[in-house]
C-alpha cells in the first residue's frame, strides 16, 4: 500500500452492544495499545475473550499457561482466555531431531555474524513447521470460539500481534547497536539487513507481525459465515505503523521513526488487509502513531514524535482540558526547564536537514545512517535528561493520551468502515481526545 489514507472524520457508528463478543487476539500488556479499544468494548458491554501465546518451559517446548498464571492473564483482561498457545513465528521451530532457526544462530558470533550463513532450506522447513503448528492451534482456539460465540451476535476479533526478534545473544548486542548506538557504537539498519541474520529476522516478522492477521481471517470463516446467516457481523481490526502526521512548523505533516526494521512486514499486514476487503470482509489495519510501550522501548528517538500532540491539543480543542495537559507535562520536568523549551527543540529538530530527508513516505521504511543516529538518539537523551525522574517522562503521559484516544476511533470506525488501512494522526487523535475530556 503506497497511498496515504489518513481517517478525518470523527467515526460515530456503533454496531456492537452487550451480548456481542470481542475477541482480543494477542496477549494484554499495562502500556500496550489495545487498551483503549479494550475500554470501549467493555463499556459497550460486550462480552471479552482472548487468547494466549503460550510459554516456554525449561527446554523451549512451548506450553499453556499455569492455573496460576492464567487465572492471572484473565483477572487483568476481564474475560476468559482459550489456553491454547498461539504463540507465532518460527524461531523455535523445526522438523524433529534438526536444529531451529535459533540453534543455527546461536554458532553466529559479533564479529563473524555480517558474513555468516544460514542453511535456507532448513529455515524453510522450519517456516513450514512454525506455520503449521500455529494454524493447528488455532484451529482449535476457533472451535472453542465457535461454541463462545452465540448465533446473531456480532464479533470484533482485535489482532495486536508483533514481533519475531529470536532470543539470540548476538541480535542483542546488534540491536543496540542499531536502535541506540552513536558515533563508534553506531551500526547501521543495511548491514542488518543484508545479513543471512537479518533475511531470516524479516521472514520471522512477516509470520508474526502479518501472516497472522491472514490467518485469523481465514480461520474465522465459518464463524462469520454463521453469523452472518444468523444476523451478526464480523469485524478484524489490527494496528500498523507506516509513518503519522504531527504537527511540524503548523502543519501536519507525516514523519516516520528510521530505521523501522519491520516496515516490510506491516505493509504486508495491510496488503492481508486489502486483499480481505477485496472479498468483503471487513478488515482495517489502523496505522498508529509511535508510543511508547513495551514493545517500542527500545528504539530510542521512536517517542519525539509524541511531544508535537501537545500542540494539537491546542490546535483542535477549546484549551482548557488541553492546557491542563501541558501543566502536567509541565510538571515531569526539572524546576527551571519550560516545556515551550522543549517543544522548540522538537521543532528545530524537525526542521534538521538529516531529519527532514527521512519523511519521504515513498522510499519507506529507510535505512538509518551514521548522522541520524546521532541527532535523534542525542536528542533523545537530552530531552530524557530534562526530566525529574526518567521513569516518569512526558512521553509517557503522552503515550497513554494516544491510545486513549485511538480506542474510540477505532472502535466506531470498525462499525462502518470507510477502508482496509487508515491511518490515525495526531489530528484526529487531538479531536477525540478533546470531545471525550470536555467538561
Ligand atoms: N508502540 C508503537 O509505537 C506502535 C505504533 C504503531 C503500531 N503499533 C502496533 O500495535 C500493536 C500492539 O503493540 P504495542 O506497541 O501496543 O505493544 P504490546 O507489547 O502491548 O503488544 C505486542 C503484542 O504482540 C504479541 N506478540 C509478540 N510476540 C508474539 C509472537 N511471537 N506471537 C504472537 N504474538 C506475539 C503480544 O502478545 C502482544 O499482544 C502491534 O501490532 C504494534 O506493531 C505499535
Amino acid at each position: 500500500m503506497s497511498v496515504l489514507t489518513p481517517l478525518r472524520e470523527m467515526p460515530v457508528g456503533n454496531i456492537f452492544r452487550k451480548g456481542d463478543v470481542f475477541v482480543l487476539f494477542g496477549e494484554l500488556f499495562g502500556r500496550g495499545y489495545v487498551n483503549g479499544l479494550l475500554d470501549e468494548a467493555r463499556n459497550a458491554g460486550m462480552t471479552i475473550l482472548g487468547i494466549t501465546v503460550g510459554r516456554r518451559d525449561e527446554n523451549q517446548q512451548l506450553r499453556p499457561l499455569t492455573a496460576e498464571e492464567l487465572a492471572a492473564a484473565e483477572a487483568n483482561l476481564g474475560g476468559r482466555i482459550i489456553n491454547i498457545p498461539l504463540m507465532a513465528g518460527f524461531d523455535l521451530d523445526a522438523p524433529a531431531g534438526t536444529p531451529n532457526p535459533t540453534d543455527l544462530l546461536a554458532d553466529f558470533k559479533l564479529t563473524t555474524w555480517q558474513d555468516a550463513k544460514l542453511d535456507w532450506a532448513q529455515i524453510e522447513r522450519c517456516r513450514e513447521v512454525g506455520v503449521a503448528r500455529f494454524k493447528s492451534s488455532l484451529a482449535q482456539v476457533m472451535a472453542e470460539l465457535d461454541q463462545a460465540i452465540p448465533d446473531g451476535a456480532n464479533v470484533f476479533f482485535a489482532h495486536t500481534m508483533a514481533g519475531g526478534i529470536p532470543k539470540t545473544k548476538v541480535f542483542l548486542a546488534i540491536a543496540n547497536r542499531i536502535y541506540k548506538g552513536r558515533g563508534d557504537r553506531f551500526l547501521s539498519a543495511r548491514a542488518l539487513l543484508d545479513s543471512d541474520l537479518g533475511k531470516m529476522i524479516l521472514k520471522n516478522f512477516d509470520e508474526v507481525t502479518a501472516n497472522t492477521f491472514q490467518h485469523l481471517i481465514e480461520a474465522s470463516s465459518g464463524i462469520r459465515a454463521r453469523l452472518a446467516k444468523s444476523g451478526g457481523e464480523t469485524r478484524y481490526t489490527a494496528y500498523g505503523y507506516h509513518g503519522t502526521e504531527i504537527l511540524i512548523g503548523g502543519e501536519y505533516q507525516w514523519q516516520t521513526y528510521t530505521n523501522y526494521t519491520q516496515g516490510k512486514a506491516k505493509m504486508r499486514l495491510e496488503d492481508h488487509a486489502a486483499a480481505a476487503w477485496g472479498q468483503g470482509i471487513k478488515a482495517v489495519v489502523f496505522n498508529c502513531p509511535e508510543i511508547r510501550t513495551n514493545s517500542s522501548d527500545i528504539f530510542v528517538g521512536v517517542e519525539l514524535s509524541l511531544f508535537p500532540l501537545l500542540n494539537a491539543l491546542l490546535k483542535e480543542g477549546d484549551g482548557g482540558w488541553a492546557h491542563e495537559q501541558w501543566k502536567i507535562c509541565q510538571g515531569l520536568l526539572n524546576d527551571g526547564v519550560e516545556l515551550q523549551s522543549i517543544l522548540d527543540r522538537i521543532e528545530a529538530y524537525n526542521a534538521d536537514s538529516t531529519i527532514a530527508s527521512f519523511r519521504n513516505f515513498e522510499a519507506w521504511p529507510m535505512d538509518n545512517t551514521a548522522e541520524l543516529a546521532d541527532v535523534m538518539v542525542g536528542t533523545s537523551e537530552e530531552i530524557t535528561s530534562l526530566h525529574k525522574d526518567r521513569k516518569a517522562l512526558i512521553t509517557d503521559h503522552l503515550s497513554a493520551l494516544v491510545l486513549e484516544g485511538t480506542g474510540p476511533l477505532i472502535f466506531h470506525e470498525a462499525s462502518a468502515p470507510h477502508g482496509p488501512v487508515l491511518w490515525l494522526n495526531h489530528d484526529i487523535i487531538a479531536r477525540q481526545l478533546v470531545k471525550m475530556h470536555k467538561a
